[in-house]
């Protein structure tokens, strides 16, 4: 990284369901990172509700910031500049976490840095790396998105393909929800399939022609619910029969969900020459992913990377990285900066 002088930066994270703060020095070091996470006042809905998550993000906002500072051991004077994502996402939520910014950096008088939430999660991968080797291949993978990307730099990405249809993360939320497990459906499939046999049910991997680089998942989705109504899709009741056997169905979605992203991410790397991968999102945190990119990678030569399970889900620790990363390119935004849903 560069020599310039040590840079302290405070970001902020609220595009969706997480109300993130944290302070990050030179966009490596973490000196605090809190996650208030709305999961619980969410599930009885089956999914983030906008207009919860944005109220819920009101109240969260300020001790948020006052636990990022006190358990940094810092105060306003310390920090250099606020980052904040400020797209794509929720825009109710994205609003309180840029307004929030945006006070700070007024009332301190700092520099102020939009980041954008996918490059983001792009970052949290790359400091997993004690070194950083460009070109990588990269692979954000969460509820709201599933991309390809070629990544010549934190503040370089050439999107190669996305889902189609359904995020992955978004499809196991579904899935889950089919099976009448707790949400967010990700880690609940993978604690019921733990033990399940991957292959007691067959889903189709749509792997969309021999050169695609695009995902879709919406048609895995419709293969569980048809298999939960029975043949001809006669039963009324689409949740798991007792003829079924849930850690198997739920170990056989989740393989078919980790085998599409393992493929087209590894095929993503055949197909550029770029022989090194990042994967980073909050579907990163899936063990049957990591261990199946673990054993596959290797075989074609690519050195496979992941986010630190912690800095997967959405938090603030990678929005003040990046926003590190933008300030040294001179890439500073104003009072006017807005938000975005996409
Ligand atoms: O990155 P994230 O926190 O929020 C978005 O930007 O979307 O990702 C949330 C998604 C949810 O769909 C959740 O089910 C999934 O990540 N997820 C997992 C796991 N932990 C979270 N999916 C599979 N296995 C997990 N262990
Ligand atoms: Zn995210």
């Amino acid at each position: 990284m560069s020599n310039s002088p040590a840079r302290t930066i405070l970001g902020i994270e609220s595009s969706c369901d997480e109300t993130a703060v944290a302070v990050v020095r030179d966009g490596r070091e973490v000196l605090s990172s809190v996650v208030h996470s709305q999961i619980q006042e969410h599930a009885a809905w089956g999914g983030v509700v906008p207009e919860i998550a944005g109220r819920s993000h009101l109240r969260a906002i300020r001790p948020a910031l006052q636990t990022a500072l006190e358990e940094a051991h810092l105060t306003a004077a310390d920090i250099d500049a606020i980052a904040a994502t400020c797209r794509p996402g929720l825009l109710g939520s994205l609003l309180i976490g840029v307004t929030a910014a945006k006070s700070l950096a007024w009332a301190w008088q700092k520099p102020l840095v939009g980041v954008h939430h996918i490059e983001a999660h792009v970052y949290a991968a790359l400091m997993s790396l004690p070194e950083w080797q460009f070109p990588y291949i990269t692979l954000v993978v969460s509820g709201g998105h599933t991309s390809l990307y070629r990544c010549d730099s934190p503040l370089k990405l050439e999107q190669l393909g996305c889902t189609r249809d359904d995020a992955a993360g978004e499809a196991l939320d579904k899935a889950a929800a089919m099976l009448n497990l707790a949400y967010p459906g990700g880690p609940s499939i993978q604690k019921a399939g733990a033990d399940g046999n991957p292959r007691g049910y067959t889903f189709k991997r749509p792997l969309l022609g021999p050169d695609s680089l695009e995902f879709s998942f919406s048609g895995m989705k419709t293969a569980l619910l048809y298999k939960l109504k029975g043949p001809g899709g006669r039963r009324e009741d689409p949740t798991l029969p007792e003829s079924q056997n849930l850690p198997d169905m739920a170990a056989s979605f989740e393989e078919a969900v980790a085998e599409t992203l393992v493929k087209k991410s590894l095929r993503a790397c055949q197909m550029t020459g770029i022989p090194r991968l990042l994967v980073g999102g909050g579907v990163a945190c899936n063990q049957r992913l990591r261990k199946m990119m673990a054993a596959r990678a290797p075989l074609q030569g690519v050195a496979a990377h992941f986010a630190a399970p912690e800095f997967c889900t959405d938090n603030a620790v990678m929005i003040a990285g990046l926003g590190y990363a933008r300030l040294q390119a001179g890439l500073v935004d104003d009072l006017t900066l807005d938000v975005a849903a996409w």
